[in-house]
């Protein structure tokens, strides 16, 4: 593929409101554009100034910059500790204004001063060090949206511990696989948590996932919701024991710049998860300065990002960005629609929440609930909308503009990834006009563009591959024990030392982005992120399957479904039954967040002379379109009619 055929809708534009824009950080295009041309022309200056500005040193560095393009590191020679940046620095200033507000799904609620969480986290930091964790060891974390999270999290960072947080959706199977990777010493854990009423056990998973040989020394336990669990002798800890202890202040561990912050499982092109690495510094620096810049950030407000701190968002833009700017972050255990849809409107109303960021996914199944729910409650303090994770479209953008921001709030739609660090693409909500469903402009210091296979860049409103032209500091360093993936992945796809992001993308006329989607065997089911391939080595692993090819299908609610054709050893067990167990496999080998949509079984599977699976095919059968394109590499044309055949007798 050399360019991506797209479509271009004449859609609205929406200037920022005038009544935002007069308060807001950057005002006007003038502004955004010289401070982009500036960092552009300029990126160490400007990132020089940026990190002395925005961040707290033990010691300054020597250079902003060192290496060679998308290896480079930053801020050589210089020292620093990350919770430091995001609690001991604010003690002074504003060691009472509220750092978190947390509501559990039940009902209760949380408010931790600043003050409050430096004294937790420097308690469980000092409980950590009696483990005898060192700087570099590994902690796993698997927990439910409580403070004990961020507390956790920040314990970590203050020692100079990698935490490698795992979403609490993850199976045991999952859970073994990263730890295994990790080396990890400790995992954190709770009882469990509260998802729909319901409690969801979390240590018990966390122990079938240490059966065998593991890494893992210890297992600390927070209780969270009292159901019993059974605790290993000499393993297993309470963390209210561990913290009942400990001291209420720790100094903190000096790192330098490019130490590693922590490490983070994502989904890539192949069967395994790639264990990204992000460096303190630089992260920190990228998080928040573009958490300030995008969000517009006031010392008055009240910040709510619903991601949980499983993924990326949560890290970047729950925990580390809004903290290191000091703001009042708000944050929520369970589930939107529990006990009914009017949750996160009933949220924003108690809190007063100023700026509200979430997934297009939450957003259209909030939107079929009906207006209904949102009307019930007093949303004016919202004074702007965010949306990550999947492209948004117009449809839902323009309820969650009407309905949610009343035309008052400019909604930033923005572009990154779980390797980016922090956000990418996306409108300077006082300076850039937003379109519904596109991402806009670049960051400052971040300099896309849309280039063809060679690297060479395509015109005005072709599709072509989205890169990144020069380094940034907040940008993964490497792939956890895998240097080569990450070269062969991101450095070497593309020619030319540009970073390649797996997304395609076109650049109109007014240089506004439009995300079109991965363009590799990525898939995103309701803003999560899964790779084809660690699906159809679930389903391959059951006794049953021969081999299995797993699709995306469009989905109005979740953006994608999964959809797997899979061929039998034995074709006497197809049927309702054995779907049924292999939908309850992948569920165990990945996580309910992987449980497969569609589950087809066919004669064969249609592959190309070489054998490779031809997806696009599967894509348009599982999509019921007509086949688009050439087939003339199918090996056996037949194949497609048996496949067409078997899934309308699965559709009746
Ligand atoms: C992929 C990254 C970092 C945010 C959470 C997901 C897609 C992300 C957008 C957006 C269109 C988007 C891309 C990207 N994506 N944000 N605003 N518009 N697509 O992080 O799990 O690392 O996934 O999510 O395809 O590559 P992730």
């Amino acid at each position: 593929m050399t360019s991506i055929t797209t479509m271009q809708p004449k859609g609205q534009v929406f200037p920022p409101p005038t009544a935002f824009q007069s308060q807001a950080l950057i005002q006007s295009v003038a502004a955004y554009e010289a401070l982009w041309n500036y960092a552009k022309d300029n990126p160490e200056a400007f990132w020089g100034g940026q990190a002395t500005s925005l961040l707290t040193w033990d010691m300054p560095w020597g250079v902003v910059r060192t290496g060679t393009g998308m290896q480079s590191q930053w801020f050589t020679g210089g020292y620093l500790n990350a919770s430091v940046n995001c609690l001991d620095r604010h003690l002074e200033t504003q060691g009472d204004k509220l750092a978190l507000i947390a509501e559990g799904e039940p009902g209760e609620v949380w408010r931790l001063t600043y003050r409050d969480l430096h004294r937790e986290v420097c308690k469980l930091a000092n409980g950590l060090r009696s483990l005898g964790l060192q700087q570099g060891d590994v902690v796993a974390i698997y927990m439910p949206m409580v403070p004990e999270l961020v507390i956790a999290v920040l314990a970590c960072a203050r020692l100079g511990l990698m935490h490698s947080v795992i979403f609490a959706g993850f199976s045991a199977e999952a859970i073994r696989s990263r730890n295994a990777d990790a080396q990890a010493k400790l995992i954190i854990t709770a009882d469990g948590l509260y998802r729909r009423g319901a409690v969801i056990p979390l240590k018990e998973t966390v122990d079938h996932s240490l059966e065998g040989a593991s890494s893992v020394e210890h297992v600390l336990v927070y209780q969270r919701t009292g159901a019993s669990v059974s605790m290993h002798p000499g393993r297993d800890l309470w963390w209210h024991d561990l913290m009942a202890m400990q001291s209420e202040t720790c100094a903190p561990v000096s790192v330098p710049a490019e130490h590693p912050l922590f490490l983070l499982y994502t989904s890539g092109s192949t069967g395994t998860p790639k264990g990204i690495v992000h460096t303190t510094a630089g992260y920190l620096l990228g998080t928040a300065l573009s958490h300030r810049y995008i969000f517009d950030l006031k010392p008055t407000d009240r910040y709510w990002c619903t991601a949980d701190a499983g993924w990326i968002t949560g890290h970047s833009y729950v925990i580390y960005g809004p903290l290191c700017n000091g703001t009042t972050v708000v944050m929520y255990e369970g589930a939107p629609n529990f006990p009914d849809w009017a949750r996160f409107w009933k949220i924003i109303e108690t809190h007063g929440v100023t700026q509200f960021y979430t997934a297009p996914t939450a957003i259209r199944s909030l939107m079929q609930q009906g207006d209904a729910w949102p009307e019930k409650h007093d949303l004016s303090s919202l004074r702007l909308l965010g949306t990550v994770g999947e492209p948004i479209n117009p449809k839902a953008w323009m309820w969650f503009h009407e309905k949610i921001g009343k035309t008052r709030c400019p909604i930033v739609d923005t572009w990154w990834q779980t390797e980016t660090g922090a956000i990418m693409i996306a409108p300077l909500p006082g300076a850039i006009s937003t379109k519904p469903g596109c991402a806009t402009r670049p960051f400052f210091g971040i300099v896309p563009d849309v280039v063809d296979h060679h690297g060479v860049p395509v015109g005005e409103n072709q599709g072509g591959l989205l890169v990144v032209r020069q380094p940034w500091p907040s940008m993964l360093r490497t792939i956890h024990g895998d240097h080569d993936r990450f070269l062969s992945q991101y450095c070497q796809v593309v020619p030319g030392d540009v970073y390649f992001t797996g997304d395609g993308a076109r650049r109109d006329a007014d240089g506004d982005y439009w995300i079109l989607g991965r363009v590799d065997d990525v898939l995103n089911v309701a803003g999560h992120r899964l790779s084809t391939m660690e699906i159809e080595s679930a389903l391959v692993s059951h006794p049953t399957v021969a081999e299995a090819a797993v699709v995306g299908k469009p989905d109005e609610v979740r953006g994608e479904a999964i959809c797997c054709f899979v061929t039998l050893k034995a074709t006497e067990h197809a049927g309702g039954e054995l779907k049924k167990q292999l939908q309850f496999h992948v569920v165990a080998q990945i996580g309910a967040l992987a449980r497969p949509q569609e589950i087809r079984f066919v004669q064969a599977l249609p592959k190309t002379r070489s054998g490779k699976i031809m997806r696009r095919l599967l894509r348009d059968l599982a999509a019921d379109r007509p086949i688009a394109g050439d087939v003339s590499t199918l090996e056996d044309l037949a194949t497609l009619d048996t496949i067409r055949a078997a899934s309308t007798e699965d559709d009746t």
